[in-house]
């Protein structure tokens, strides 16, 4: 059986879901991190990711004047960071510092990995189109890092962005 419900509270159902950290080099010169839940993998070859920015964010501004930026898949160990690349705004801060990271540099574009992260993906922006209140960016993946050892991927668990590793 199914019953009808506003489309928040299926939302809200939703859980476990994806959480990365996009990264792009800000217009103030320094790489950027935004938390982002809405995004996907929709192309195989060439391989391309999709992540939806809200029209009002400072980093939309950074993501489409680069053209260029990072995906990270943060850990386990990387609650605290995410939580605080998805509260405080590049505009006034500096959160890579803030959050004392561990970077390393891009390899095929200028930006910034993150070393804690379970994965980074390298992308260039190949298309956007506004979608309602957002932006949906598709980066086509350059190069891409994985952690070895391997470790455990964070995971948006329930409701006020509670994240953790998936159970088991
Ligand atoms: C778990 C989580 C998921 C989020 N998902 C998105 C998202 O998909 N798109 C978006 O625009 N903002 C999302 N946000 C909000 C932004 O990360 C947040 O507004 C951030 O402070 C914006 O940073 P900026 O001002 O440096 O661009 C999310 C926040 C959290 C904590």
């Amino acid at each position: 059986m199914q019953k009808p419900v506003p489309y928040s509270k299926a939302f809200a159902a939703r859980p476990p879901r994806e959480v990365v950290i996009g990264i792009a080099k800000d217009m103030q010169g320094k790489y950027n991190p935004i938390t982002l839940g809405m995004f996907a993998h929709v192309a195989n070859e060439p391989p391309v990711l999709a992540v939806s920015i809200a029209k009002e964010q400072y980093s939309l501004g950074a993501f489409r004047l680069t053209k260029e930026f990072v995906i990270a898949l943060p850990s386990e160990s990387q609650v605290e960071e995410t939580m605080l690349y998805g509260t405080k705004s590049g505009r006034d801060c500096d959160k890579l510092a803030l959050a004392g990271a561990k970077t390393m540099p891009a390899t095929k574009i200028d930006c910034v990995l993150l070393v804690d992260a379970a994965a980074n993906y390298e992308c260039r922006r190949i298309a956007e189109t506004a979608v309602g209140d957002h932006v949906v960016l598709f980066g086509e993946v350059l190069a891409a890092h994985i952690a070895d050892p391997a470790v455990r991927r964070l995971y948006i668990l329930g409701p006020g962005y509670r994240m953790g590793p998936l159970p088991g």
